[in-house]
């Protein structure tokens, strides 16, 4: 009775679209949707479903988010629509759930039971002292620069030996990166640690090596999920591969036409080519969008129009009126920011509060004439770091 009437007010908290998503059997899934048209909903409403059905226990389900943060609203949220404990299901990070196993196999790794991780920090340290080691001349090549490119090939699954040593001809920068990227993970090998590139690479190598321990984990998730799946790169790709290899019951949901991450590896294609990397998927797309009003979707649908390579998809809200569109040409930097600054002072004059504005820009070193023009008018602002932004309060 209980159970029977938790279900129906599950399923009725979505539309048909949702519904058909989150109560799909088994087999692959493809959930296509744009921002704010529910897609984490479905997951979270998927794997309440999942387990109220009795199709798992919630110990055989594994779902993978982008930050700490979204995995522990996720928990929380389908803990709410269970109105009973997760207890057992793996809900995190890539990053966390690879550490997670890591650790329970940590005798079987080239680099030992104890190793630590490296942060951000430290990698940066690191990569410091490994480019002056190298008498890599910092203000021609900078130390963070090699860094990325190291993290970039991680993210790919290229490790160090699998990259050609450079030749004659090779570019400057070439033969520097080569050197330090051997040089890094030496270093790091020394140390007893990962970077956390390194984690899922890691990961996939020991799989490689011990395949009933892929395969145990492969039987204990019956059913796998991945949120904002345009966002992953190779490497999570064949690790969330290489898991629902025994059941094939993976769902991802994602968007093709937001991935945020393609300056840090997200590959574009595994969302493209889902459909063909695993046989069988159904698709469902979610084009109800209930974030925001006609004139918004219709502007972000146009330009979104001309993006190459992507699944086709019409968005449409339910939510009528709302402003249109401006579009300001300015002529200097000065007098976009005091645009800005006038178009703030008219919206808090007819009610609106500050803390319901927002003020987007392409990166920081662009703040600099809107602060000042913010701070002239008295408007109080506070300033959100790029990946701080995304990743903030972790
Ligand atoms: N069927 C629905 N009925 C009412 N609100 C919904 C429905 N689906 C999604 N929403 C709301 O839309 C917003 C966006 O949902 P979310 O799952 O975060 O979308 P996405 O992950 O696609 O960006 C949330 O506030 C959510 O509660
Ligand atoms: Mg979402």
């Amino acid at each position: 009775m209980q159970r029977d009437s938790s279900l129906s007010g599950l399923l009725s908290a979505l539309n048909p679209h949702q519904l058909e998503a989150v109560t799909h059997g088994d087999g692959p899934l493809l959930v296509l949707a744009g921002a704010g048209s529910g897609k984490t909903r479905v997951l979270t409403h998927r794997i309440a479903w999942l387990v109220l059905e009795g199709r798992a226990e919630p110990g055989e389900i594994l779902a993978l988010t982008f930050t700490n943060k979204a995995a522990r609203e996720m928990s929380m949220r389908v803990e709410e629509l269970l109105g009973g404990s997760l207890k057992g299901a793996w809900v995190g990070t890539f990053h966390s759930i690879a550490l997670r196993i890591l650790r329970r196999h940590g005798s079987l790794l080239p680099v030992g039971p104890d190793f630590t991780v490296y942060d951000a920090l430290d990698q940066k340290r690191l990569a410091k002292e490994v480019a002056k080691e190298l008498s890599i001349d910092s203000k021609k090549i900078k130390p963070q620069a090699l860094l990325a490119a190291v993290s970039r090939m991680k993210d790919d699954g290229l490790r160090e030996g699998d990259i050609d040593p450079p030749g004659d001809t090779s570019s400057q920068y070439a033969r520097a990166l080569y050197k330090f990227y051997i040089l890094y993970q030496k270093r790091l090998r020394q140390a007893a640690a990962l970077d956390f590139g390194d984690l899922l690479v890691a990961l996939l190598e020991l799989f490689d090596r011990n395949p009933e321990i892929a395969d145990t984990y492969g039987r204990r998730f019956k059913y796998l999920l991945v949120d904002e799946y345009q966002d992953t790169n190779r490497v999570q790709y064949l690790f969330a591969k290489k898991l629902s290899e025994v059941w094939g019951n993976i769902t991802v949901v994602g968007d093709d036409d937001q991935s945020i991450y393609g300056w840090r590896g997200a590959n574009i294609r595994n969302i493209l080519d889902f459909e063909g990397t695993f046989p069988g998927t159904s698709v469902v797309r979610l084009e109800q969008n209930y974030r925001s009003t006609k004139p918004i979707l219709n502007a972000a649908s146009s330009v979104i129009a001309k993006n190459k390579g992507r699944h086709v998809k019409t968005l449409w809200t339910e939510r009528e009126g709302g402003d249109p569109v401006v579009l300001n040409a300015a002529d200097s930097e000065g007098e976009e920011a005091q645009w800005i600054g006038e178009r703030i002072m008219d919206l808090t004059a007819t009610g609106y509060r500050l803390g319901e504005i927002a003020v987007l820009y392409r990166t920081h070193a662009l703040s600099r004439p809107i602060e000042d023009e913010l701070i002239q008018r008295g408007i109080e602002y506070a300033i959100f770091g790029g990946l701080r932004f995304y990743e903030r309060q972790e």
